[in-house]
This record gives structure tokens, sequence and C-alpha cells, in this order.
């Protein structure tokens, strides 16, 4: 069964051709309408089918359109064209700190982050020690979120968002922020939840997180897929373009 289905998914930005320096030189500009907008697609034709079980990984350079389509799958994002369908309930680790005040305390942003994902206070109540464990910031909890590190943060967000055991997890570049040790109990847990049927798509910088991670992954190319299929295969093709690259750069 599909839990993700993506189908011919294209993305367009309108940037702006011209600097525009100041508010009201942009309205006149625009009440003018002398504004030049320059059509810039950062996904183009993108399909890809996740199945039930799935440890999906994104690759692809800065740019590529890796974010722009998990921001797409969870519902963040309308694509201009095309269709992204979602099965089931989805736990998304998109933007860092998206879903938290950073004026509020670590123990008021463990409220609110979850009302964000959907989730009871009284819920939330139940689980508040299995989540302030995960993420081992006890000592911390009545900090303003702004005085922690991202790696604090990113502590909190996976911990909130790992609690209610989605059907569907989404992380971007996620498990890169933390410390090693927060990756492995960050990778621990994605095994967890994989093994009781969570589907995962993730993205990671690390080619090694995403083999060790990872059963299928789709390699993005300025905004087109290059390549899908296993992990072994695509991983083997993407890694050999660094070296065709360091070769060329030496040549
Ligand atoms: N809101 C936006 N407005 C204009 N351009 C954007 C926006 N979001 C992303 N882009 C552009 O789309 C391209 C793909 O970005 P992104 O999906 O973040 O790539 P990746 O995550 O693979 O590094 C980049 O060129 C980026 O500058
Ligand atoms: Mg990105």
């Amino acid at each position: 069964m599909s839990m993700i289905e993506v189908r011919d998914v294209s993305m367009r930005f309108n940037m702006a051709k011209e600097r525009v320096d100041n508010l009201k030189e942009y309205f006149i500009k625009r009440v003018k309408g002398t504004l030049k907008f320059e059509e810039f697609y950062a996904l183009t034709d993108v399909s890809l089918t996740v199945e039930k079980g799935d440890v999906y990984g994104l690759v692809g350079l800065n740019g590529s359109g890796k974010s722009t389509l998990l921001k797409i799958v969870a519902g963040v994002l309308k694509p201009s064209s095309g269709t992204a369908v979602v099965r089931g309930t989805i736990a998304p680790l998109i933007e860092l700190g998206a879903g938290f005040d950073m004026d509020l305390t670590a123990r008021e942003n463990i409220y609110l982050n979850g009302a964000v994902l959907g989730l009871e206070p009284a819920f939330i109540d139940a689980k508040f020690d299995e989540i302030v464990d995960f993420s081992e910031l006890r000592n911390f909890l009545d900090v303003p979120l702004k005085n922690y590190s991202s790696g604090m943060v990113a502590r909190i967000a996976f911990a909130i968002a790992t609690v209610t055991k989605p059907d569907i997890l989404i992380a971007d570049e996620i498990l890169s922020v933390g410390d090693f040790l927060f990756q492995k109990k960050c990778e621990q847990r994605m095994r967890e939840l994989m093994s009781g049927g969570t589907t995962v798509l993730i993205v990671s910088h690390s080619i090694d997180q995403i083999e060790r991670l990872c059963n299928r992954v789709a390699w993005l190319d300025h905004g087109h897929i290059r390549m899908d299929g296993p992990v072994e295969e695509v991983c083997a093709a993407y890694k050999s373009l660094g070296q065709s690259a360091g070769e060329g750069a030496g040549a």
C-alpha cells in the first residue's frame, strides 16, 4: 500500500528580477506594473511513491529541491501543479523551530508544539516525562528556548514529534543537527518506529546515514528526479558524482 504518492509535481517560485531597495519603491513599481519577476522552478514533474514500511531517503546537492518537496508532502506548500497524496497521520520535522516560540520556555514549548501537531494537553501531560527524558534537557526546562542551541531545539522537536507513533515521519536534515550521541538516539527511535510500521521520508547530508537507514532513495538534481530505486544503486551513483567532480577539478 502506498503511503505517499507524489504525481507530476512542479513548484514555481516568482523571484524579483531587479533589486528593490525599500517597501515604498516596491509598491510604486507594483502599482505601476513595472515590477519584473523571473519564474524559477524548484521542482519539475517530480513523481515518487513511498510504500508502507519504506524508509525513503532524498539526496541531492544544495538547492536541488529536497526541502521544497518535503514541504509539499507535509502540506506546508501547495504545488504549482501536480498532486501529493498522503495516507495516515504525519509527523513533520521540517523547519526546525517552526512550531516553537523562542521567547517561551522549553516546558511551555512542549505544550505549544504539541498543540501545533494536534496533541491534546492531557496526552502531553501523560507523555511529558518521556519527552523530557528523551531530550535530556530536564535541567533546562524553564529556560527560554532562545537560549538553547539548535541541537537542543532539535532534541525537543524530535522527542515531541515521535512520541505519537505517527504513520509517517518526515525529517529534513534534523538528524544532522545534534551531537553524535543524539544522532544515535534518534536513529534508535526511528528504528523503533519503523519496526512498529511507521513509514519514513528523510533528507540527510550524510550518505552514511542514508545507507544505514533507508531501503529506497531518490536523487534530486536541479528539481528533477535524476534516479530512484534501491539504496545501494542510487547512493553508488550519487557518490560517483563526487569522484568525477574531484577528478575534473584535479585535471
Ligand atoms: N520560498 C522560496 N522562494 C523562492 N525560492 C525558493 C523558496 N524556497 C526555496 N527556493 C529555491 O528553490 C530551490 C530549492 O530549494 P530547497 O528545496 O531548499 O533545496 P534543498 O533543500 O535541496 O537544498 C533553491 O534554489 C531555493 O533558493
Ligand atoms: Mg534543504
